[in-house]
Parts: C-alpha cells; structure tokens; sequence
C-alpha cells in the first residue's frame, strides 16, 4: 500500500517533492503564506492543499501515516521553566504534538535549524524531545548538511524522526544497500550506560542521538559516511546572466576597497573583505565552492559573486538548484519572492535521504528508482 503523508508548513513542497521521488503520496497539505500556496498549489497536483493558520485547520486533517513539518522555530514562554523546562503550549511545535497525538501516524520527520540543539542551553531542544518521546515513538536527531546531499550549500539543519511500532534503519546505517543496523548494535547502543533522563542533559545538545520514553543517549558524530559527491557553485551557475543582476558601480567600487581574503571558510570560497575577516564588511564569494546558507531574508539576496567577468549576485534559478528544487519551481512569481521561498525550504535531496532510514517498508525498489529518477 502506497504511503500516505500529511505536509505542514509546505511551503513549496519540498518534502513533497522527496515523497513523489520515493512512490509516497501527500494527501493533505497546509501552509499560510499565499505565495507559497500559489506554487504549491501551481506545481502539485492530488491530495488537498489548505492555506491557512494550521490552528485553524487541525479538524480537517485526514489520517495518515507520515507527517512532515519544517515548523518555524519560536521561542517557548518561560512559564515551565520551574523543572528547567519551558512550556511549548501555544506555539506551533505544539500543534505538530498536538496531531501526533490525535492522529498517531507511524512516521514523522520534522526539521529545524541548527541553532535548535544549543538555544537556551539545550533546554528548547529537551523541550522538544520530551514532548515528543512521551508519545510513545522512537525519536532520532541528526544535524545534516546540504553540502553531503550533492548540493553546493553550506545548510545544516536538524532533522528529528520518529517511529511507533518499529525501529528505522537509522541515521547511523549507511547507504548503498540501505542496511540496517545490526541487532548486535542496536542492543548495545540502547544498553548503554550513557542513556539519562531528558531533565538531566542541561547543555548544547550533540550532533546525534536517540531517546525513548523520556531518556536520551546522544553522540557528537564525526564524520557522515554517506556524504555524496561534492557539487560546486561553478557547477551550478548560469552562463548567461543578464545586468539585471549586477552589482550596482557604487558596490563594485567599494569592493575595489576590500582586502584579498582567498580562504575557505565551511566549504565557501571567500575572495575579498573590508575587513579582512571570515564574514564581516563587504564580502566577495567565488564560485570554486559552495554557498552560504541561503536564507529567507533581504539580505542576503544581496551577497556579493564574482562569476566568469561578471560581479553579480545569484538568480532564482541559480537559488532552486542551489536547493535541490527545478529550475522553474517558483518561476511565476516576482524574483524577490522566489528567493525568500527557496531561502526558506528543505532540500529535498536531503529529506529524499532522510525518509527510507525511517520506513523500511515503503513500497517502492529503491535501485529502480534511483536509476531512472533524475528528479534532483
Ligand atoms: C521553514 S518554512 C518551511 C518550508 C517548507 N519545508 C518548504 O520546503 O518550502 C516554514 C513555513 O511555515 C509557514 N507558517 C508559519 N506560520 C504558520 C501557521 N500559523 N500556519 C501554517 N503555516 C505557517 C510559513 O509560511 C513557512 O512557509
């Protein structure tokens, strides 16, 4: 039976796009932003699309047995705090609790950035998994990077998945032939000495781990073993671009004042500073390596590229592959707009990776579909 998944904070889709590449259908899907929803609604076709606030949708969402939600992260009020905890009641990771505990679909995948683990000491990150681990699922984190996922990113976001009735594959099983972890592992990952209550852990939280049932046993892990070819911004950028996109004379002559950097500072070319350092004053990104994170705000549609003889900044399209999105996703809206979209999706090859270490039964043959879906 094909897997049937509910999407919220869609935004535009990019946990939809994984699904279809992995045979599971979205039945339901909501965001409240009306430009999200016009492509959303413009690109996918099936299943229900609601805009709206998501509190004031929760009595139409239909069974199902994956959720999905990148939900926006808001500070929780400080009314718990009396245990070291704060109190998520009315924001919207309550709401994500909230339908998992109406609905108890088997999966979830939320995602989150990567400040998440080490907001307020780590207490907003225990908040989370408390809540989450008290409704009887399995929960896994890891921080991943788009950089590992064939994209020319620097992005790296928590990712939070949850199992009920069943143990995934993991994050920890590596790739080509999607092994599981052995039994032999798993007994003496969840033996170990090192699993503590949640209330207990009161600092950054480590790049990876597992809790159940209000415990928790976290690693910093050290390497990604199933990083994939790295991809470059040289190999992603248009050769045409038109002047629109240029930096204004004004910009360039002040770059003329910037001191040569020429260092690589997570995976991201830096030619020029004002000042000197990694990021601060007038930066000047080459394309010999991968971009910063992109992000929803103005700002940073602005960063500054030295591409072939042309100073620009980069341009929707160049923003969708950057993201793992089609070139032509979100084309029908103004360009200011597209940015701010992509800026802030999930990349879909990632989440594309995430989804089969947590169910291992989809109904699909994996080989076959990677062979013949050149979707990303
Ligand atoms: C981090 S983005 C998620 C983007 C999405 N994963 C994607 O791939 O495009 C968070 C989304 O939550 C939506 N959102 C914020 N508050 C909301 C609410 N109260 N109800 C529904 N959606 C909301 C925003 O419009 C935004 O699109």
């Amino acid at each position: 039976m094909t897997t049937q998944m509910v999407e919220l904070f869609a935004g535009i889709g990019g946990f939809r796009l994984a699904g279809e590449a992995l045979g599971i259908e979205t039945i339901w899907a909501n965001d409240i932003d009306q430009k999200a929803a016009q492509i959303y609604q413009q690109q996918f076709k099936g299943g229900t699309f609601v805009q709206g606030d998501i509190k004031k949708c929760l009595h139409q969402i239909p069974n199902h047995q994956l959720l999905t939600a990148g939900f926006p992260c808001q500070p929780f009020s400080s009314a718990g705090k009396k245990k070291g905890f704060h109190d998520p009641r009315g924001t919207l990771f309550e709401v994500v609790v909230q339908i998992l505990q109406t609905h108890s679909p088997s999966f979830f995948v939320l995602e989150n950035v990567k400040r998440l683990l080490s907001m307020d000491n780590g207490q907003h990150f225990a908040t989370i998994l408390n809540s989450l681990s008290s409704l009887d699922y399995l929960i896994e984190w890891r921080l991943l990077n788009a950089k590992h996922f064939c994209l020319p990113q620097h992005r790296e976001r928590v990712i939070i998945i949850g199992s009920k009735n069943s143990v995934p594959k993991s994050f920890l099983a590596t790739s080509p032939d999607f092994c599981t972890l052995s039994d032999n592992q798993l007994t003496q990952i969840a033996g170990h000495h090192r699993w503590i209550n949640i209330t207990k852990h009161d600092q950054k939280f480590p790049n990876w781990g597992l809790s159940y049932h209000h415990q928790m046993i976290g690693f910093q892990l050290t390497h990604f073993y199933d990083a994939q070819n790295s991809v470059l911004l040289t190999d992603i950028v248009q050769k045409q671009v038109d002047s629109r996109f240029d930096l204004t004379q004004e910009t360039q002559a002040r770059l003329k004042n910037s001191q040569r950097v020429n260092k690589y500072y997570n995976g991201v070319e830096i030619l020029y500073n004002q000042k000197g350092g990694a990021r601060m004053g007038y930066t000047l990104f080459g394309i010999n390596g991968v971009a910063p994170t992109l992000t929803s705000s103005t700002s940073r549609h602005y960063e500054r590229y030295r591409i072939g003889n042309q100073y620009r900044r980069l341009t929707p399209v160049e923003y969708a592959r950057i993201q793992g999105f089609p070139d032509n996703h979100c084309e029908r809206l103004p360009i200011y707009d597209q940015y701010a979209l992509y800026g802030n999706a999930v990349p879909p090859p990632m989440v594309k990776w995430v989804i089969p270490r947590l169910i291992n039964d989809l109904s699909v043959d994996f080989h076959r579909l990677n062979n013949q879906m050149e979707l990303f």
